[in-house]
């Protein structure tokens, strides 16, 4: 089972499938780290785990479609049955969403449907929430609205900072991107409407 992990940041939850997979028994491979900028650490985590990386920054591309379908070429070389977004900071496009829409999976700090968007940690802070997470779940053309594959809960405590609450949320989301991308590997999905059945046959 082939994974291409696409990576913007720091790759902890890239780290995290590495470390997995690194144990035949997980059933999954990461096959290709990609990225849309150069130098990050999570690249470096991909080198130094002997996993090749690709780069596809947007501005070598005259337009966001070319450099969309540049990003879907890239991934298609490595014939992945699952991508896996951990902390891409770019949304994809119309033909990425074609090509593999119905094998990518994203990452979000915060219970779906609240708090969408590119700050869910302080979202969720601001709004004082108790209880926050994480949600693993399929890309559509939505900002985090996809079928929902897995989530984990994350206790708001009252002395917490943006840094310190997402911190806890991402200690959470390695445990759940490790499990349920193990269990998509080894036992298959289907998704029905919005509902995502895992275990249920081949992807
Ligand atoms: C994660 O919390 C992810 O959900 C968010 O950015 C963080 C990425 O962390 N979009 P890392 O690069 O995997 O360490």
């Amino acid at each position: 089972f082939r994974i291409v992990v696409l990576v913007s940041g720091t790759g902890t939850n890239l780290q995290a499938l590495l470390d997995a997979a690194a144990d035949p028994a997980y059933g999954a491979t990461v096959v290709a780290v990609g990225s849309d900028r150069d130098g990050t650490l999570g690249q470096q985590r991909a080198e130094a785990a002997g996993v090749p990386v690709f780069v596809v920054r947007v501005p070598d591309f005259d337009s966001r479609q070319e450099w969309d379908r540049a990003l879907a070429d890239q991934v298609a070389a490595h014939e992945p049955d699952l991508v896996v977004l951990a902390g891409f900071m770019k949304l994809v496009g119309e033909e990425y969403l074609r090509r593999y829409g119905g094998r990518t999976v994203n990452t979000h700090p915060a219970l779906s449907p609240s708090f969408p968007g590119m700050h869910g940690p302080a979202d969720a802070l601001t709004y004082g929430v108790k209880v926050t997470g994480c949600t693993l779940f399929f890309v559509d053309g939505g900002v985090d609205t996809g079928p929902i594959v897995d989530q984990r809960t994350v206790p708001v405590a009252d002395d917490d900072t943006v840094e310190t609450l997402h911190e806890r949320i991402k200690t959470a989301e390695r445990g759940m991107l490790v499990d349920a991308v193990g269990r998509m590997a080894r036992g298959g999905w289907r998704v029905e409407g919005r509902r995502v059945l895992l275990g249920t046959g081949p992807g």
